[in-house]
């Protein structure tokens, strides 16, 4: 839906306005600009655009005029190839003075990922939800799925869009993404079709908490006699024993070696 995700975005971006302070002006493709949010701070620093980076950083050069985030300028002066660089990394006039104390003068968003989080106010809210990846425990870090840099911003790069996904899920998560005798071909769609990458209101970071995760691509089908049919079974008593998933139904639901209805 990327009309929903569209508007999902501009009202992050409105509501990061909203909160005020410097702002930084996002051109895209499209001539809209659009204003979001703070630019990092750095004690002392001023910005100093990216072509004082690349001086030094010459292999960014190339690849990153690719990314999603080249586009991205903090408006406060014209500065030589634009400010992308110092959007997530922060004013850097500290830091290219001396860059061996770099820990101390430039922000690196792998340690903390606060940087993405201004701009990013919706992800940051899906990682406080109940289930979630714990990114903001430190334990994981939004560069092991997305490439700040590159070209692609989804990890790994190239590939078709969902079997790649797969693949990124299943590069930590192996046992999910083994091949099985009787594949469930809902995994052909995608991990994302029953998980949220980032974070849900639902335990094991499912998209929904119930039946209805799995009447989405299986139609339940009522008779006049009662009956409640998903494939080809009388599912009426069923339903009402838990999840589908659970209570011992479709418990082997990303594939079974055993049995070809994924019970076990
Ligand atoms: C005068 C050269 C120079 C300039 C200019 C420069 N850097 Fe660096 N930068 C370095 C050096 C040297 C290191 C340390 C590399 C190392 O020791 O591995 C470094 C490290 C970094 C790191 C890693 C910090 C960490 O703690 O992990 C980041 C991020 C970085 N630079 C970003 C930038 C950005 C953004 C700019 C432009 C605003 C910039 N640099 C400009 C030389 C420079
Ligand atoms: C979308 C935010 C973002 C933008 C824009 C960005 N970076 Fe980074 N940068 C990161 C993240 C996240 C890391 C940590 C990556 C990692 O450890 O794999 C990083 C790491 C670095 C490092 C340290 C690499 C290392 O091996 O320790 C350098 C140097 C750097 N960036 C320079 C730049 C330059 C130069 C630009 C502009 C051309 C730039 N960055 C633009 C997010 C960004
Ligand atoms: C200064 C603001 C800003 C910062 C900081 C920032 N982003 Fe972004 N990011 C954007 C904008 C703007 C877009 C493009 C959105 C669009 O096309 O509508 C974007 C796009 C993305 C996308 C692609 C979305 C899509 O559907 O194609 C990902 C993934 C992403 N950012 C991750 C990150 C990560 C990870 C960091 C931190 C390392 C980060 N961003 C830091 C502003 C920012
Ligand atoms: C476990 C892997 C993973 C981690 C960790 C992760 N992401 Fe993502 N992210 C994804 C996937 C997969 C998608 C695509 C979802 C889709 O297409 O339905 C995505 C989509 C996005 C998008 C675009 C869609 C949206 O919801 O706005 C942004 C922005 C984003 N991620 C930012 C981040 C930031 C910032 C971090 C770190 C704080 C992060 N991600 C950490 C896997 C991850
Ligand atoms: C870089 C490694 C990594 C990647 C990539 C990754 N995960 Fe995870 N995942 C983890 C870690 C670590 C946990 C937390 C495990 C824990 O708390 O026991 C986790 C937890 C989960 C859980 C919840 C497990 C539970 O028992 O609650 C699900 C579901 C999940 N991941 C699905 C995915 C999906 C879908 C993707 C791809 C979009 C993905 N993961 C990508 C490392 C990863
Ligand atoms: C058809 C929907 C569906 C698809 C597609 C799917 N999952 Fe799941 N996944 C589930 C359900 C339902 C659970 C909860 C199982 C439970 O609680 O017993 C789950 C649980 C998990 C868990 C927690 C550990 C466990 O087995 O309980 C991980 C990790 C996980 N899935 C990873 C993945 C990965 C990686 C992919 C893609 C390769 C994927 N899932 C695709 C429905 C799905
Ligand atoms: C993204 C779509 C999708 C989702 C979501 C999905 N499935 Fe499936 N499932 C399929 C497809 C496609 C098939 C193979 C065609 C068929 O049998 O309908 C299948 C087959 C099955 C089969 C084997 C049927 C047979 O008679 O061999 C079972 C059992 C099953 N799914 C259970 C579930 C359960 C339980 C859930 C929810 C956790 C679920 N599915 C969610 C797409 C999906």
């Amino acid at each position: 839906m990327p009309g929903s995700r569209f508007s999902k975005r501009w009202f992050a971006a409105a509501a990061g306005f909203l909160l005020g302070g410097l702002a930084l002006v996002i051109s895209s493709c499209s001539s809209v600009q659009r204003t979001v949010v703070v630019p990092p701070h750095i004690p002392g620093a001023t910005f100093v655009g990216n072509q004082a980076c690349y001086e030094c950083h010459t292999n960014y050069s190339h690849a990153f005029q690719g990314s999603v985030h080249f586009r991205v300028q903090a408006d406060i002066e014209k500065l030589p190839g634009g400010t992308s660089c110092e959007s997530c990394h922060g004013p850097g006039s500290r830091h290219a003075e001396a860059p061996r104390e770099r820990a101390q003068f430039i922000i690196n968003p792998r340690k903390d990922p606060k940087a993405c989080f201004d701009c990013h106010q919706d992800v940051h809210l899906q990682f406080r939800l109940p289930s979630h990846h714990p990114v903001t425990e430190g334990i994981l870090n939004c560069v092991q799925c997305h490439d700040p840099h590159g070209r692609e911003i989804f990890k790994p790069a190239g590939g078709l869009g969902m079997a790649r996904l797969n693949e990124q899920c299943s590069s930590c998560h192996k046992e999910q993404a083994r091949t099985y005798v009787f594949e469930h071909e809902a995994m052909r769609e995608g991990c994302v079709s029953c998980h949220q990458p980032h974070g849900s209101i639902n335990s094991k970071l499912l998209t929904e908490r119930d039946a209805n995760l799995c009447l989405k691509c299986h139609a339940q089908v009522q008779s006049g006699a009662g009956e409640v049919w998903i494939g080809k079974t009388d599912h009426r008593s069923l339903l009402s024993l838990g999840s589908c998933w659970s209570a011992g139904c479709h418990t082997a639901v990303h594939g079974s070696n055993f049995q070809p209805k994924l019970l076990y």
